[in-house]
């Protein structure tokens, strides 16, 4: 886009400034895990998540169980840039109230799987939160945990955090909501989609502060992004569920950096 000032080119998503208080967020088809942009994008992958995104947030947000305040400014984002670039935004945007980003990853786990999964088998605890023995990887748990996350220099994979080291970053108060809102977010979401068929193991949210110091959930939520997705029919406790999400990428990079394979080389159709 040239109509607009881009603010930030994130792995996925492109920024642009609308003003001082709004952002155009475009999602791009591009894939990412572990830091790595792969080189091939995959065609009609930012329509589908941003798609994702408005669903979640329409069912979750002020307009359905309102659980929290939520980014989106109502307007359409075809109306921010000039005719010619409509066909670049449309369906794969968001007009959104620019916000003061709150650097925690607010990741909720229902079901051990990846780092969660990693963590438990070392020390049966993730992110200070003691587990009870005997979970398996893919086990379901007792009840949703908060295993929040810090984002790390770029190149470096996030680091899973202790809630009290929340805390200590951006004050007692906005941790404990954001960790109440995140717990909030993900059961409701889990049940929504559980009655589908599909099973959210686990999801990363992203909330920001508003000019009066609201906390508003941000960024895109509960995507195959930012979330575990797996068919209920063939979950198995203890196997690895097909995942219809990145998971299938991260297998391919963990892999081929043991390999020592180009990271950059596109992996196989899962
Ligand atoms: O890798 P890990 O098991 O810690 O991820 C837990 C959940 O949080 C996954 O659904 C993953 O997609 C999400 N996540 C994310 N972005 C991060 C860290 C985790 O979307 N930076």
């Amino acid at each position: 886009l040239t109509s607009l000032p881009l603010l930030a080119r994130g792995k996925v998503r492109d920024n642009y400034a609308v003003g001082d208080d709004r952002i155009l967020m475009v999602a791009s088809d591009r894939i990412s895990a572990f830091d790595v942009i792969m080189g091939e994008p995959i065609p009609g992958k930012g329509a589908l998540l941003t798609k994702l995104s408005l669903f979640w947030f329409d069912r979750l947000g002020p307009k359905g169980l309102n659980i929290c305040p939520i980014h989106l400014t109502g307007d359409a984002p075809e109306s921010v840039v000039s005719p010619a670039e409509v066909p670049q935004v449309v369906d794969r945007s968001m007009l959104v109230q620019r916000l003061k980003p709150i650097p925690v990853e607010a990741v909720v786990r229902g079901y051990l799987a990846g780092s969660g999964w990693k963590a438990y088998q070392e020390s049966r605890s993730v992110c200070g939160v003691a587990l009870p023995e005997g979970l398996q990887n893919a086990s379901k748990l007792p009840e949703p945990i908060y295993t929040p996350a810090a984002k790390a220099e770029m190149g470096e994979h996030d680091e899973n955090i202790t809630f009290e080291k929340t805390v200590e970053m951006v004050g007692a108060d906005v941790a404990g909501q954001i960790r109440d809102l995140a717990i909030a977010l993900y059961k409701a979401a889990a049940d929504i989609a559980l009655k589908k068929g599909i099973i959210i193991a686990d999801t990363k949210f992203e909330f920001g502060l508003d000019k009066a110091g609201k906390v508003v959930l941000m960024d895109e939520v509960l995507t195959p992004d930012s979330s575990r997705y797996w068919p209920a029919e063939s979950y198995v406790v203890g196997e690895n569920p097909p995942s219809y999400d990145k998971q299938f990428l991260r297998d391919w990079l963990e892999a081929a950096k043991v390999s020592g394979q180009p990271w950059d080389k596109a992996p196989p159709a899962p």
